[in-house]
């Protein structure tokens, strides 16, 4: 990595957790991605989620044909397990490489998880297989109960059902994703490996809880796992700055239309495509730890799904750049995260 005093370039890095959606969404969000990132890993949480190879081919061609060509980018396909997941499926789809990894999402956990999985216990011979193959199960590690706080939900789901699952299966490849407590990154400083990591989201890392309710309630910045109080961002902020390689990029970037944003019953996500790298950058300077920048962004996660590390560079530039107030979709719009701020940096040409 080389660092002047105003730019810096980094090998070019890899999203490891991206919502593209599908048809017009798709077609208007996927060059953000693509201008910053090589690779992303796409989320299988569609309407109709992505729970075959068949469905997997079909939605990556679309992405395909989705893009500006300008953009040399590779979207990597998950599966969404169901309690009706066929595990051979899962492992022609694995061992061709139409899906990188498997994503559960706990039953009515968030944004299209009613096909999600209602018991763990129910998926114990599709994780058997999973450990088998070295495929890696991403998890949207929240447990969703009525006597639970939603503030809790990341510490119980760690509690009661993230460590016995590692105990029934030590060789099974977990990505704990979009990481949110103190108690997360606890846990994965004690136990990150070759087969446990964590992601974290420029909006937990820049966001705490009090964000969402100053001046108003902001349904923007409403997402899931929710925003937490100031000593989780913290723990967060001193996880990615103490270099530890077991925590890596994955932006959680979630486009909703802006009518299905404010509704009665408004979406979780937050759509950062435009501005999730450069929001990286800079709380890695602010935290005095732009060194790790680069693994962090591009080396910990192919490490971890054993992928090459990207041959390109980026270069990021200190140069104020402000992020578009909306984008337009049909007849609707979508409002990027930090829409109409002024952030430090931009990226060079
Ligand atoms: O805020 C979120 N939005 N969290 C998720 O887990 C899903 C995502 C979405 O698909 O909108
Ligand atoms: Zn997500």
């Amino acid at each position: 990595m080389t660092e002047y005093e105003k730019k810096i370039t980094i090998i070019k890095p890899d999203d490891w957790h991206v919502h593209l959606r599908d048809n017009k969404i798709l077609k208007k969000v996927i060059n953000y991605t693509g201008k910053f990132y090589a690779r992303a890993l796409i989320m299988p949480n569609l309407d109709d989620p992505i729970t075959n190879c068949f469905k997997s081919i079909s939605y990556r061609n679309r992405i395909l044909k989705s893009m500006n060509w300008n953009y040399k980018f590779q979207p990597l396909m998950t599966c969404y397990l169901t309690d009706r997941t066929i595990p051979e499926e899962l492992e022609i789809g694995f061992l061709k490489k139409i899906f990188i990894a498997a994503k559960l999402y706990p039953y009515c956990s968030t944004t299209n998880s009613k096909k999600g999985v209602k018991k763990i216990s129910h998926i114990t011979h599709i994780l058997e297989r999973m450990e088998k193959i070295g495929m890696p199960l991403l998890i949207h590690g929240e447990e969703v109960n009525k006597s639970i706080d939603i503030y809790d939900r990341e510490a119980e789901f760690i509690k009661n059902t993230l460590d016995p699952l590692r105990n029934c299966f030590p060789k099974l490849k977990i990505v704990l994703e979009h990481i949110t407590t103190k108690e997360s990154v606890e846990y994965i400083k004690k136990y990150g490996s070759n087969y446990l990591c964590a992601t974290i989201t420029p909006h937990h890392l820049i966001l705490n809880r009090n964000d969402m309710f100053s001046g108003g309630i902001q349904p923007y910045l409403y997402c899931l796992p929710i925003l937490k109080k100031n000593i989780h961002q913290k723990a967060l902020r001193q996880a990615i700055a103490s270099g530890n390689k077991h925590f890596f990029l994955g932006s959680d970037t979630a486009p909703h239309l802006h009518k299905d944003k404010i509704n009665f019953f408004g979406c979780a996500g937050i759509f950062n495509a435009p501005s999730s790298l450069l929001s990286y950058v800079t709380i890695f300077e602010e935290m005095q730890a732009l060194k790790y920048l680069q693994s962090f962004c591009s080396e910990n996660g192919p490490k971890f799904y054993n992928l090459p590390i990207n041959k390109e560079t980026i270069t990021l530039i200190k140069k104020p750049l402000k992020i578009k107030k909306r984008i337009s979709v049909g007849n609707n719009i979508i409002i990027p995260f930090l829409s109409g701020k002024i952030l430090n940096w931009s990226l060079e040409n």
